[in-house]
């Protein structure tokens, strides 16, 4: 549907007829029974996209490009610095296997709207496993590989799988990091028990087997198994969960739906990302978080390109210079990562000497989300990689960018900074503190006016009061981001960062409350807050306050042991992936009167910014006595 005017044409028309817009939008999907009708709007606010229609998403990812003759092209090209592996998978040889996986899957005893979780590095099988959930109708809920035992059993619990799927170990630039152990120990912490555990053995480190245990390879072994066919469900029913963080360690699920998750990430693939199929697209992120979700597994196999999935990182497997090897070995056409990654590679390699030794021709765009998008990095990439470096702006609750330079459809001169403009479909509003629209140039908090469009979340996973009081209950009949911005005078959105206390380290979305629940389990420990601060390198890091029960005087070494303890409680509870490193021991927390932790003037302080002291602070000498420590680096 590209082509069809410029991106005024297309954003009015997703606001006056969206009926028209998305159903139009819909013939790029293959169904089983096409939609009649787009939004059902009955049960208002929780909205459903395509009412009545059904179709299968595994289908729409290969059987549908096999049929239409791309079954020799490859769909996944594996790229694995990390254990030296390249891999590639045609459409024929993927749905081959998600088949079989399925088959797996189903003589294990899992059926339509059972549960499983994956529990992943990025390996080939990531993907099988979730194109094999949506093959048979099961929702899958992938979690983070980095994310540690607590984290991975309080997903458990909520989701409750039949099966989990997990490796025998993940491998880290320097270190192979043992999966199984640690799915093992969420697995006695959690109360909920699946049936069978399918483990994928990986050769840089086995695991051993227990009495609920399978191994993959031997599950999947041709002629063991029947490959399962596809299932159709209803566009409304449930692709997924996909657990993030909120300001309490409760994590929430978010829920997918099928029908609206395709039609929009194929209409994005097109008209925001500007790729067609056959195009060969590398998103370097990781199948844990949404954006590998929506772009290294959906959207590019929507509609027909070649993914690559990366095992490795930006820079050390073994240089900053992978990324750009790999953009000239498979023509990649469109790459997306976050700005994490580019201000890693401009540190190592700040002149882009090792970007100069590979043939970047095939590449037309660079996008870049998940976090700020600072102008030094957008000004650093433009200049070494001579494409255009766009900036979009979305979450894991969307599913799609909430804002970008569409590029399919129009693009828009780049103002550094700044995610452009309101993808078609979302109606992005700044509201002030009595949720009225505030005028250009004025910050609020970035809200949508709903219904939001097809492919965002429906509802938290068995919570639908929790869906309306943290997202639906703050303004009437808008969805709160969690964002603070502006629009500009040209209608360009500037978003400024989160305004809870959402932490954002290195584009991974992490919450203060499981930071501090770890931490508040030491022995020691009466209270305690998590910040996050300015970062050159990862956006954002954790830094943690911490007051001792008692009054005991710790001498150096005593404290230090203790900062190692609770750096390690860390790792332990939420991983090694929160990095938090800065512990400081602190007489008390600033806090109002009704005993809220002042975490945002704390953060203030620490970054250097204005520090407003708000009224209702209880002891505002709290504040003065701690904020030559906050200042200090
Ligand atoms: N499994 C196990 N451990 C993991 C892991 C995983 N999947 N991912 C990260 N970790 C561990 C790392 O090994 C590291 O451990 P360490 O503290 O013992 O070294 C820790 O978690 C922090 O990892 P990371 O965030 O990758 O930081 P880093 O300092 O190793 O690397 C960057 C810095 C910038 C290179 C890295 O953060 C990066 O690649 N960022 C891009 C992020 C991204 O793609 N985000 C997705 C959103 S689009
Ligand atoms: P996640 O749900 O992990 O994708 O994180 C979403 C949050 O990351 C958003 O609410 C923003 O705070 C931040 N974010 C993502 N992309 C951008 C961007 N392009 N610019 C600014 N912030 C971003």
């Amino acid at each position: 549907m590209s082509g069809t005017g410029g991106y005024d044409q297309v954003y009015r028309r997703s606001m006056d007829d969206p009926e028209g817009f998305w159903l139009e939008a819909a013939r790029d999907i293959s169904w089983v029974n096409p939609p009649k009708r787009a939004l059902d709007a009955e049960r208002a606010p929780f909205y459903r996209w395509f009412p009545g229609a059904r179709l299968n998403l595994c289908f729409n990812a290969l059987d549908r490009h096999v049929i239409e003759g791309r079954a020799d092209q490859p769909a996944v090209i594996y790229e694995s610095p990390v254990t030296s592996t390249r891999r590639v998978l045609t459409y024929a040889q993927l749905l081959d296997e998600v088949a079989r996986a399925a088959g797996v899957l189903t003589a294990l005893g899992v059926g339509k709207g059972d549960r499983v979780v994956i529990y992943l590095p990025m390996i080939p099988e990531a993907i099988v496993s979730m194109l094999a959930c949506a093959r048979i109708g099961a929702v899958h809920s992938v979690v983070f590989g980095g994310f540690a035992p607590a984290e991975l059993a309080a997903r458990i619990d909520d989701a409750r799988p039949t099966v989990v799927i997990a490796a025998s170990s993940g491998v880290e630039r320097d270190r192979v990091v043992p999966y199984k152990p640690l799915l093992d120990e969420a697995l006695k912490r959690s109360q909920h028990q699946p049936e069978r555990c399918l483990v994928v053995q990986r050769e840089q480190g086995p695991a051993e087997l227990g009495e609920r245990d399978l191994d993959w390879a031997v599950a999947m072994r041709p002629g063991a198994v029947e490959p399962a066919a596809v299932v159709p469900v209803e566009a409304t029913d449930p692709l997924y969960v996909l657990y993030t963080s909120g300001t309490t360690g409760r994590p929430k699920g978010v829920v997918r739906d099928t029908g609206g998750y395709a039609v929009a990430l194929r209409w994005s693939m097109t008209n925001i990302f500007g790729m067609r199929p056959g195009d060969v697209w590398f998103t370097a992120s990781d199948v844990g978080w949404v954006v590998g979700h929506s772009y290294i597994v959906y959207a590019p196999l929507l509609t027909g390109c070649t993914t690559v999935l990366y095992e490795g990182k930006p820079v050390g497997t073994p240089d900053a210079g992978e990324f750009w090897r790999i953009v000239e070995r498979d023509r990649v056409a469109g790459m997306f990562t976050a700005p994490t990654a580019i201000r890693a590679i401009k540190k190592e390699d700040p002149d882009g000497e090792l970007m100069r030794g590979s043939d970047l021709s095939s590449l037309r765009t660079l996008f870049l989300a998940g976090e700020r998008l600072d102008p030094d990095t957008w000004q650093w990439a433009t200049d070494r990689l001579r494409v255009e470096v766009i900036d979009n702006w979305w979450q894991t609750e969307t599913g799609w960018p909430i804002a970008a330079n569409p590029v399919g459809v129009e693009t828009f001169p780049i103002r550094p900074g700044s995610a452009t403009r309101p993808s078609p479909g979302f109606d992005v509003q700044i509201l002030d503190e009595s949720g009225n629209p505030v005028p250009p140039g004025t910050e609020g908090a970035v809200c949508i006016r709903l219904p939001l469009p097809p492919g965002t979340l429906t509802t938290l996973w068995g919570d639908d009061d929790r869906y309306v009081e943290s997202y639906l209950s703050a303004y009437e009949g808008y969805y709160l981001t969690g964002d603070g911005g502006y629009v500009d005078e040209d209608g360009y959105l500037w978003i400024m960062g989160r305004t809870d206390d959402v932490l954002n380290v290195a584009g991974h979305r992490l919450s203060t409350g499981s930071l501090e629940a770890a931490l508040a389990g030491h022995p020691q420990v009466a209270e305690c807050a998590v910040i996050g601060v300015r970062d050159d390198l990862k956006g954002q890091v954790p830094r943690a306050l911490v007051v001792l029960k008692g009054a005991d005087e710790l001498d150096d070494a005593q404290t230090e042991q203790l900062r190692e303890e609770l750096v390690q409680r860390v790792r332990d509870e939420v991983g090694a992936v929160a990095a938090l490193r800065q512990v400081d021991i602190v007489p008390a927390l600033p806090k109002t009167r009704s005993g809220k932790i002042l975490r945002k003037t704390m953060r203030q302080l620490a970054d250097g910014d204005d520090a407003p002291v708000p009224g209702t602070i209880e002891d505002a000498g709290v504040l003065d006595r701690l904020a030559p420590v906050l200042r200090r680096e």
